[in-house]
Parts: structure tokens; sequence; C-alpha cells
């Protein structure tokens, strides 16, 4: 009886629904080991689909926010694997890292707050057009809600806020400097403008390999965290892997 129970899903929740009736008998004529047995592959599987809901839910919101922005690339999946790489280069835990990894992709999620007629606008934007754009990360925070419970929704959080802060404080939304700047936002924003500089867009052709590797050097300390961006520019053929393997898919046909 025990394996039966342990092992049929249906089954198990058809026994599940008989202790939760009233006819407690039923439950004080199993010995204590079956029914610790089958709490215990109760809670499993339920935790099993927890992590299923959160993961399919932290997927959903990062294609909601690249299906805005670039809905033929595949963006996220590079910032989710190249921030991944510096969150180890970093000396981060590998568990912060998967964490990164998982969140990142949502950076842009407030770009769904943007009119497609400014995002997606080729030619150079106005101030008023570019004002609007910046306003992306306290858009992503108003869709990821305040007063966050969850470590994992907190790091989307953090990095929602931070992408766009710079090193020396000329970054937005609120001019953060240095190590005031939350490590996933510095790892992140390292990540998208390598990102951006190598990939083709609407508004650009990709540049050179030599040239983003010259242009993400010389920002050491003036946009990027310096030691952060010395260990891209050291191990930077592993990015350019990256890029390599989630091109854009019209790119890599064409
Ligand atoms: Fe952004
Ligand atoms: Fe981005």
């Amino acid at each position: 009886m025990d394996a039966d129970v342990g092992n049929h899903h249906t089954e198990y929740y058809g026994f599940s629904y008989y202790f939760c009736s009233s006819t407690c008998q039923q439950v004080f004529s199993l010995d204590p080991d079956t029914y610790l047995g089958m709490q215990m592959q109760r809670f499993h599987d339920r935790s099993l689909e927890l992590e299923l809901v959160r993961k399919e839910t932290l997927e959903c919101l990062s294609r909601a926010a690249e299906f805005k922005d670039n809905e033929t690339g595949r963006h996220t999946s590079r910032i989710a694997a190249y921030s991944h790489r510096l969150s180890l280069l970093a000396g981060l835990s590998p568990d912060h890292a998967a964490r990164i990894r998982e969140t990142a992709p949502m950076h842009d999620v407030g770009k769904i707050g943007i009119p497609d007629h400014i995002l997606l606008k080729r030619g150079g934007l106005n101030t008023a057009e570019r004002k609007l754009i910046e306003q992306h990360p306290e858009m992503g925070i108003r869709i990821l809600g305040t007063n966050l419970r969850s470590e994992i929704m907190q790091i989307a959080s953090t990095i929602t806020i931070t992408h766009h802060e710079k090193w020396d404080g000329s970054g937005y939304p609120y001019g953060l400097r240095e190590e005031a700047i939350p490590v996933e936002g510095r790892i992140v924003a390292i990540c998208d403008v390598f990102d951006a500089l190598i990939s083709e867009r609407p508004y650009k052709s990709a540049w050179p390999v030599k040239k983003v590797r010259t242009c993400i050097d010389s920002e050491q300390g003036s946009h990027f965290d310096p030691a952060l961006a010395s260990l891209f520019v050291q191990h930077f053929s592993d990015f350019v892997e990256i890029h390599d393997q989630f091109r854009d898919i019209a790119h890599a046909n064409g």
C-alpha cells in the first residue's frame, strides 16, 4: 500500500482528499510510517509544483520584456548567460549566480510601459523621447511590485532599477555611484552594453569584436565597475562565445 500510494499521483490525491474528510477513522487505521510517507510525498509534490510555477512565471515575464523590445532577438537569453558567467568570475556563490541568471532577463521589463513608436523608432530620439525611455527602470519596478518578500523577486527588482546606473554616478534613475550600486546591477550593466554593441539592432549594425572589447575596457571606472569590467575583458572570448551560441535567429539564418 505504501508503494502504491507514493507512486501514483492521482491515487495519492484521492487518499489525501479522503484524509481531509470527516472519516478520520480511516486515518488512524494506517500505520504511522505509511501516513508520514504520504505526507512527505505530498510535500514533495507541492514543492515541485511551486518551483515550476516560479520558474515559468519568471520566464513568462522575461519573454514579455523581450517581445516588446526585440521580438526576433535572443537578447534576454544571452543576458542570462553572460550575467551568470560574470557572476561566477567575480566570485559570487553558485546560488547567487544562479539567481542572477534567472532574474537578469527581466531587466527591461519596464519597456512594456514605453510606447512602440518611441521604443522602436529608428534614428535619433529627441530629449523628451529619451527621457521617457529612461523611465523604463522605474516602470519595471511598478510592474514587479514593491515590498517584495521573495529573495528572487528582490534580486529581479534590484537589477531592474539599477542596470542603467554608472560607476561614476552619471547613470539613471538615481545617479548612484560605485558600490552604492548593487553588484547585480553592476554585472548586468556590463553585459547589457556588451550585447547592445556586439549585436545588430534596428538602429545600428553590429560592432566588430575588437572594437567592442576596446569600448568595455575604456569604460572601466567610468561607466563600469573597474574590477568587473577588467574580469570581463580578461575573459572576453567566453562572452563572444555565448553571443554566438545564442545568436539572433533572423541573423543566424540570414
Ligand atoms: Fe534597460
Ligand atoms: Fe537590455
